[in-house]
C-alpha cells in the first residue's frame, strides 16, 4: 500500500515493523512535482480541516495550522464545504509561502451556504459556538440544522469547474494536491463525461490525484467499477467501522491510495472509544499488562489505539483527523512515531475490536494473548 508524503520529514516509528507492511514501490508512485510525493514512508498523520472556521473562528482556526505545521505536519484535508466556505480561504492563507512543501486535497461537490457577508450560516457561527460552550449536547441537533446549511450532490462538469477555480482561488494557488467528489452517490461514479474532464485537469496540471471521499458502500461500488483516472480513496475508518478497510483489502491494494479519515468518529466517537478501552483496561481476560497500558483510558491511550490500529492494522499509509487543541496534536503524534504496545498486543486489540464490530463477542470474551 502506498503513503503520501512531503518528503522532507522523517519518521522515525518503532513498533516492532508492525506497519511496514504498507511499503509501497516507491517512484512510479511518486508524486511528480515540487516536494510533495507519494512514497513508501511510515504512515503519516494529517490535518483535517473540517472544522476550520466553524467549530473555531479564525484565530484558533490560524494558531491550529501553526501548531500542527511547527510539529512537521504537511498533509491538508479541506474541502470547498468546509467552514461555511471559508476553510480554503484561511488554510491558503496559512500555506502562503509554504505551498511547495505540502500535500493539500480537497474536494468538490458540496457546496457551502451562500458565503456572502450575510448569509445566514455566517452569522450563526458565533452563536453556534457559544451554544456547544454552554451546552455541548447540543450538538446532534445543531449538526442536523447546520447541514441544512449546505447543498450536496454537485457533480456535473459545470459544478466540477466552478468549484475548482473557487479552490485554487481562495488557496491561493495554481493546482491541488488531490481534488476528490465529495460524497458522490454511487451513479456519480459511471459518468463518463465527468471523468473525462476529470482526466483533463490532471493532465492541465490543476490536479494531481482524483480521488472519491464517501461512505463504505460508494466506496465498495467505487471499486467495482473504477475509472482509471479514480486513484485516492478516502473514507472514515475508526474503532467502531475498521472492518471496511478489511473489506477493501487496502493492505493489498497497490492501485489506489486509501487515506482514513474520522479516526475518532468525531465528539462522540472520541467519549464511546473511552468507554470502550475503559471496558477493556476492566476485563479480567485481557492480558495483565495489557491493563496496564490501556490505563487510564485518556486522549493519550486512545490516540495511540485508534492511530496504530488504522495504520498498522489495517495497513492505511495515511490518516486525517481533527486537531484543533494542542493536546490532542501532541497526544496523536506521539502515538504515530511510538505506540507504547507491542505487535502482539495491537494484535490482540485489533482482533477484538474488529470482533466487537461483527457483532460477535463482546469485549470481555476469553481471548488469550
Ligand atoms: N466525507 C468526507 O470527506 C469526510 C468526512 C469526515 C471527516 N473528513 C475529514 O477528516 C477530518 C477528521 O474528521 P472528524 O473531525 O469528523 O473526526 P475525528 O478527527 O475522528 O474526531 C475529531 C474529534 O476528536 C478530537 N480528538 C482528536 N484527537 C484526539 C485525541 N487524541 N484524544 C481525544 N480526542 C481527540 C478532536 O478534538 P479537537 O479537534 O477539538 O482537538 C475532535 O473533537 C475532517 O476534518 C475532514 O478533513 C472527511
Amino acid at each position: 500500500m502506498k503513503a503520501i508524503s512531503n518528503g522532507e520529514r522523517d519518521s522515525p516509528v518503532d513498533r516492532d515493523g508492525w506497519r511496514s507492511a504498507s511499503g509501497g514501490d516507491a517512484e512510479g508512485q511518486r508524486f511528480s512535482a515540487g516536494k510533495a510525493k507519494l512514497d513508501a514512508s511510515p504512515a503519516e498523520l494529517g490535518f483535517g480541516c473540517g472544522a476550520l472556521m466553524g467549530r473555531v473562528g479564525r484565530k484558533a482556526s490560524l494558531a491550529a495550522l501553526g501548531a500542527a505545521y511547527e510539529a512537521g505536519i504537511r498533509f491538508f484535508d479541506s474541502a470547498r464545504s468546509y467552514g461555511y466556505g471559508e476553510a480554503e480561504a484561511l488554510l491558503g492563507e496559512f500555506l502562503r509561502g509554504r505551498r511547495s512543501g505540502v500535500v493539500i486535497s480537497t474536494k468538490f461537490g458540496i457546496l457551502p451556504a451562500s458565503v456572502g457577508p450575510l448569509s445566514a450560516a455566517r452569522r450563526l457561527k458565533p452563536l453556534v459556538r457559544g451554544l456547544l460552550h454552554v451546552a455541548p449536547g447540543a450538538r446532534r441537533w445543531l449538526q442536523g440544522s447546520l447541514a441544512a446549511q449546505r447543498s450536496a450532490g454537485h457533480f456535473s462538469v459545470a459544478d466540477l469547474h466552478a468549484s475548482l477555480e473557487a479552490s485554487l482561488r481562495a488557496l491561493k494557488t495554481d493546482y491541488v494536491d488531490v481534488l476528490s467528489l465529495h460524497e458522490p452517490s454511487p451513479s456519480v461514479l459511471t459518468s463518463d463525461e465527468l471523468f473525462a474532464a476529470l482526466e483533463d485537469l490532471v493532465a492541465a496540471g490543476k490536479v494531481r490525484w482524483v480521488g472519491v471521499a464517501a461512505a463504505p458502500q460508494v466506496l465498495e461500488a467505487t471499486l467495482a467499477a473504477r475509472p482509471s483516472v479514480l486513484r485516492y480513496l478516502q473514507f472514515p475508518c475508526n474503532l467502531f467501522n475498521l472492518d471496511l478497510a478489511k473489506r477493501l483489502a487496502v493492505r493489498e491494494r497497490t492501485d489506489f491510495i486509501a487515506v482514513a479519515n474520522h479516526p475518532f468518529g468525531g465528539p462522540a466517537g472520541v467519549a464511546r472509544g473511552k468507554r470502550l478501552l475503559s471496558l477493556l483496561a476492566a476485563a479480567p481476560t485481557t492480558p495483565a499488562e495489557l491493563r496496564e497500558k490501556l490505563r487510564p483510558a485518556d486522549d493519550a491511550v486512545l490516540a495511540d489505539v485508534v492511530l496504530n490500529l488504522v495504520t498498522g492494522g489495517m495497513g492505511i499509509p495515511m490518516v486525517v483527523a481533527s486537531m484543533l487543541h494542542l493536546e490532542h496534536l501532541r497526544a496523536n503524534l506521539a502515538a504515530m512515531q511510538k505506540s507504547r504496545f507491542d505487535r502482539k498486543e495491537l494484535s490482540w486489540l485489533l482482533e477484538v475490536v474488529l470482533l466487537t464490530q461483527a457483532g460477535g463477542k463482546k469485549p470481555e470474551a476469553e481471548k488469550p494473548l
